[in-house]
């Protein structure tokens, strides 16, 4: 059988820059300051140091303008809460993005929460939140659009289809079913599969999936023999490992890319796949920001 075509975030993401470029440098060109975007990265996480990297780098390549405030693990919540609520007042700044995982002593939900919703890139607002839930214009969250927006232009219909989302994250799992069974968005029949699903259970939906999205970060998860021929596979974990034979970390997904591209129709490699695609709907979300609080 020939194999899977691939899900080629990172081709897409670069055709998404471009155009956003071209629409952010018209709206710039009718004398409107560039869309700004202020990072908020506290501590030293190397792969967050990577995603944020990356998030700069496409912002610039797209005509938006950033800067990243670092500050130390030791940061209080209180004191990360004052600098949110500044920016958040600030005109100068349209959307904030405070990189996550945050250090034990600092609610996640309470940095979420105190952005303001207009600035909500990340679309992590409890109000946010609630718009997605209904259906209704918000900040989404980027890896749910990213994922939906690859699809979309790699031309797999998801209309009325099987989808199985593995993993029940806040910030992508659950946002990705909630999108992938929505009235006009995915329009799929939806299973979300998670830590509590029998394993037997878990190969049964598994099996009956026409679109597979996986975000679990368990490398290996996913195999050939649990996957239908033509399945549609998203992989969207992402776990660090240190590979002893090429003296490097790299990147694995949660599927068997060799074995189950045997079997798919399309599918997601890692990295380049949702990755690059996530960058891109943050900075379409940014510009979506500037646009709508200074026209
Ligand atoms: N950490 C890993 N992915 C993300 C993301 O998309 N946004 C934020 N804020 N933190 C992350």
């Amino acid at each position: 059988r020939a194999k899977a075509q691939l899900l080629d975030g990172k081709r897409i993401s670069r055709e998404i820059l471009t155009e956003l470029r071209s629409e952010i440098d018209a709206w710039h060109a009718i004398g409107r300051k560039k869309p700004h975007l202020s990072v908020v990265l506290v501590g030293n996480n190397p792969a967050s140091l990577s995603y944020v990297g990356n998030k700069l780098k496409a912002a610039k390549s797209a005509g938006i303008t950033s800067e990243t405030i670092r500050l130390p693990e030791s940061i209080s919540q209180s004191d990360l809460l004052s600098l949110l609520e500044s920016l958040n007042t600030n005109r100068n700044v349209d959307g904030i993005l405070v990189q996550f995982p945050l250090p034990p002593h600092i609610s996640e939900r309470a940095v979420c929460d105190t952005v303001s919703p207009q600035k909500d890139v990340d679309g992590f607002h409890v109000e946010s939140m609630g718009h997605l839930c209904q259906g209704k214009e918000g900040f989404y969250p980027c890896t749910p659009l990213g994922i939906m927006e690859l699809l979309k232009r790699s031309g797999v219909d998801t209309f009325g289809k099987n989808a199985v989302v593995c993993g029940r994250s806040k910030n992508v799992g659950m946002p990705t079913a909630m999108l992938m069974h929505a009235d006009g968005c995915g329009d799929a029949t939806t299973t979300i599969c998670h830590r509590h699903t029998p394993n037997k259970q878990m190969r049964a939906f598994v099996g009956l999936a026409d679109i597979l999205i996986t975000a679990v970060g368990q490398p290996g998860l996913i195999t050939a023999d649990m996957v239908r021929d033509g399945v549609v596979v998203v992989d969207v974990g992402i776990t660090r490992r240190f590979d002893s034979a090429k003296n490097a970390f790299v990147l694995k997904g949660d599927v068997d890319f060799e074995g189950v591209s045997q079997k798919a129709s399309f599918i997601t490699p890692v990295p380049g796949g949702v990755g690059p695609m996530t960058v891109c709907m943050l900075i379409k979300n940014t510009f979506t920001a500037a646009r709508k609080l200074r026209g």
